[in-house]
């Protein structure tokens, strides 16, 4: 059994887990400041930092405990080192070289994007590769083909905001308290989808090309009037519609776009990852549309899907087999290692 620590920090949620063999989730610990940050409606990038260094020390030693393992025992430490907010990354990427160097481990650095794709493994000793990935986050909404955990190549994605970002504008719109993602997610759930007319992102021209910018002025326009200026007048029932007709709209284009992209790659095995993948409209089309197609689809359960340590530890371990390990000149990266990544 070999071993891996994964520790993600890149938000703000501080995160630690202990996974054997790149797959078999042993120990977990996660710190959360969403609630702290409802009160600012948004996360502050100093006071994320600030908090993971106080969390960081405890969640390390809890993650080993549950999973009845110590420092001694691992094999390698993967950290989350891009992209992200830097001064949240540089926390987890000083944890895990301070750990690795002193006790003498193999440092891996890992891709959080890439990551939010590996977590299709924890939980799954074997994964068919190659598969279509979609990564939905608060900053990311893109398309992937994959052929090994870390071996991405960009098809396509949104050219403007993120769907976890427009999850978040459209409860803020709605009063809702942040992260509004989960938020409308809840409420959707008693909404009629059809209730409000949305744009869909997804053009269907074969471009996989998404975008959410038109959605959120258009969801405005529907439930401030006009201009976006009226107060909100929505009772429960019209914000139950409201989130179930922006909830719809988001999943069309994620799901089309997604089955459009494994049509166009000649796959059949598509997967999600992200925040965003938590979402049960989501989840739920997905699979009707895999099971329709007699598709496979690998979706990690909730926990998973969001930020975790667990799908760090995932991808560190492929990494550390294939000999990608990095030293003690190690840095954050706020934007990526690669920047914007080549199209195919
Ligand atoms: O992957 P993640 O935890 O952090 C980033 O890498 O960004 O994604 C966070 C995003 C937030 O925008 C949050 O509102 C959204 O994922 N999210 C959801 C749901 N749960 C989290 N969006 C829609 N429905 C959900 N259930
Ligand atoms: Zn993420």
């Amino acid at each position: 059994m070999e071993l891996v620590l994964g520790i993600e920090t890149s938000c703000d949620d501080a995160a630690v887990a202990v996974v054997a063999d790149g797959w078999r989730v042993l120990g977990e610990a996660v710190a959360s400041q969403a609630d702290d940050f409802a009160t600012w409606g948004g996360v502050v990038p100093e006071i994320a930092a600030r908090g993971h260094v106080g969390a960081l020390p405890g969640l390390v030693e809890r993650a080993l405990a549950n999973a009845g393992a110590t420092v001694d025992d691992l094999a390698a430490v993967a950290v989350g080192a891009w992209p992200g907010l830097v001064g949240s990354l540089l926390t987890g990427v000083t944890a895990a070289k301070a750990i690795a160097l002193r006790r003498g481990k193999a440092l891996v650095a890992v891709d959080h994007i890439e990551a939010h794709l590996a977590a299709i493994h924890l939980g799954r000793p074997e994964v068919p590769y190659p598969l279509v990935g979609l990564v939905a986050s608060g900053g990311h909404s893109h398309l992937y083909r994959v052929d090994a955990p870390g071996r991405m190549t960009l098809l396509g994605g949104t050219i403007d905001d993120a769907a976890g970002e427009a999850f978040d504008k459209a409860g803020a719109l709605l009063g809702l308290p942040y992260p509004g993602g989960p938020q409308v997610d809840q409420r959707a759930a008693g909404g009629d989808p059809k209730a409000i007319r949305l744009p869909r992102s997804y053009l269907g021209d074969g471009s996989l090309r998404l975008s959410f910018a038109g959605l959120k002025t258009a969801f405005l326009y529907a439930v401030r009037g006009p201009q976006g200026r009226q107060p909100l007048t929505l009772s429960d029932a019209g914000i139950a519609d409201a989130c179930a007709s922006f909830q719809a709209a988001v999943v069309d284009s994620l799901a089309g776009a997604l089955i459009e992209a494994a049509q166009q790659a000649g796959v059949t095995v598509i997967a999600v990852g992200g925040g965003v993948a938590c979402n049960r409209g989501l989840r739920a089309r997905l699979q009707a549309e895999a099971t329709d197609r007699g598709w496979t689809l690998l979706m990690p359960e909730p926990r998973h899907c969001a930020d975790n340590g667990a799908m760090v530890a995932a991808l560190g371990y492929a990494r550390w087999k294939r000999g990608e390990v990095a030293d003690g000149a190690l840095a954050p990266l706020p934007t990526g290692r690669s920047g914007p990544r080549r199209r195919a």
